[in-house]
């Protein structure tokens, strides 16, 4: 991520993370792209929607430091794959997020969706090829206390 691409999420979440129905309109947008979806979730979206969103601001707030929080996006990939989420239905829930994004925020995008891109381009390629079980090496337990 560049430095202008972590400004222009960082920017944009300000104002997203604001906006009540991102989410409910998230979901609404998913479940239209891909209505198959819809059995992968409970009924009531509330406590997901709550995470979803937690979720999305941690990864915001870290765009400067993705490395450090890559174990972390790494389970929440091995937690998906338990449930059963196939590879190429990230495709739609990146479509999803950006269709709402782009609606959400006034003006030019161009740049903003761009970078909102290849920020959920990265998580999911992540979460997708996430290994097995997570290599706890000495090294990054080194790192995890001293560094
Ligand atoms: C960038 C990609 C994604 C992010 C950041 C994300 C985020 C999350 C988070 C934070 C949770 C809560 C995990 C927990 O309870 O510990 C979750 C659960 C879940 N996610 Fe995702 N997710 C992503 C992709 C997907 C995709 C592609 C699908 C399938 C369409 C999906 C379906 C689900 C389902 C079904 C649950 C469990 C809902 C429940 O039973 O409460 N997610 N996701």
């Amino acid at each position: 991520m560049t430095p202008i691409q972590i400004e222009a999420i960082t920017s944009s979440w300000e104002v997203l993370s604001q906006e009540k129905d991102l989410i409910k309109n998230f979901y609404k947008k998913l479940f239209e792209i891909a209505p198959q979806t819809k059995d992968y979730f409970p009924d009531d979206l509330t406590k997901q929607s709550e995470k979803l969103a937690y979720t999305i601001g941690f990864v915001v707030g870290n765009l400067d430091r993705l490395e450090d929080i890559k174990d972390a996006v790494e389970d929440l990939g091995r937690i998906h794959r338990k449930l059963k989420i196939k590879d190429e239905e990230y495709g739609y829930v990146k479509e999803a997020l950006l269709f709402t994004i782009n609606d959400s925020i006034e003006g030019d995008n161009t740049v903003t969706i761009h970078a909102w891109d290849s920020a959920l381009t990265y998580i999911s390629e992540l979460m997708i090829n996430a290994p097995e079980t997570r290599k706890i090496t000495k090294k990054s337990l080194f790192k995890r206390l001293f560094g």
